[in-house]
């Protein structure tokens, strides 16, 4: 059986990029819904709408757990996946705890969409794990268009980052939350702006350690040749061009995880 990986566009491949390095010997779905990209920027409703539909067709997939690799779709949407369906499902949050126990004295800024900075389950999480008040959120909605159209490091997403940073005294953080998957992206461009006590803190890890740990529980793992398929919105992705993009966005992010 397979385990799918599902994102409103490119950014999910941040995760499943992690996850073919842990897990070599597993089948993977990757579905990107290209055809409502952005999320982050759309109302709670239409979100649920798009998750809901995109869980139907995994779910005719043979997969054995579902990982939702957006942050965006989580915040709004895996409860209710969760009560409707009796598969493992790993969702995600920004990982502002983690960015906590790293330091604990400094400022933390959390960059993530727009929903997911406004959302009840951010709230949830800053009042749960942000006892002394440390934590920035910060929403970088133009980051996901750019990361859609292959735009990793023009001036004009240094200038933008620049201009949406500005108002932070970043000498003052000890981290930055990648809190939503496209972010991974833009880890060179963002070095660059970012003084050197900032450091990248993002949940692609403990998602998939999470995501190992449930196949464990129920005895799932498997010993097949790694392979992955790729669906836009449930078709499948054939077009040279297309498997192109993905193999791009793929090579990108194994420089980003260097850094
Ligand atoms: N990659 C997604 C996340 O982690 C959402 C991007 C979007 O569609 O706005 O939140």
């Amino acid at each position: 059986m397979k385990i799918a990986f599902f994102d409103s566009g490119m950014g999910g491949l941040s995760v499943l990029h992690h996850a073919m390095k842990v897990l070599p010997h597993e089948e993977f779905i990757f579905y990107a819904d290209e055809d409502n990209v952005p999320y982050g920027t759309k109302s709670t409703t239409q979100v649920q709408k798009f998750v809901g539909d995109a869980f139907d067709f995994l779910l005719k997939q043979d997969v054995k757990a579902i990982v939702v690799a957006c942050n965006t779709a989580t915040s709004v949407a895996v409860a209710e996946m969760r009560r409707r369906y009796d598969l493992p499902i790993i969702g995600m949050e920004p990982a502002a705890k983690k960015a906590l126990d790293m330091d604990g004295t400094k400022r933390v800024l959390v960059t993530a969409t727009p929903i997911t900075v406004k959302g009840r389950k951010m709230e949830l999480l800053i009042e749960k794990v942000d006892k002394d008040h440390l934590v920035d959120r910060l929403a970088l909605p133009e980051l996901v268009t750019f990361a859609e159209r292959m735009e990793f490091n023009s001036q004009a997403v240094t200038d933008y980052l620049q201009e949406q940073l500005e108002p932070f005294d970043l000498s003052k953080y000890s981290s930055l939350v990648l809190g939503c998957t496209h972010f991974n992206y833009f880890k060179d461009t963002l070095r660059k702006i970012l003084p050197e006590n900032v450091q990248f803190v993002d949940g692609n890890e403990g998602t998939v350690r999470e995501l190992i740990r449930r196949l464990k529980e129920r005895n799932q793992l498997e010993h097949n040749a790694q392979s992955i398929t790729y669906f836009y919105s449930g078709r499948q992705v054939t077009d040279p061009m297309e498997l192109e993009r993905l193999q791009k966005c793929l090579a990108r992010l194994e420089k980003m995880y260097r850094i």
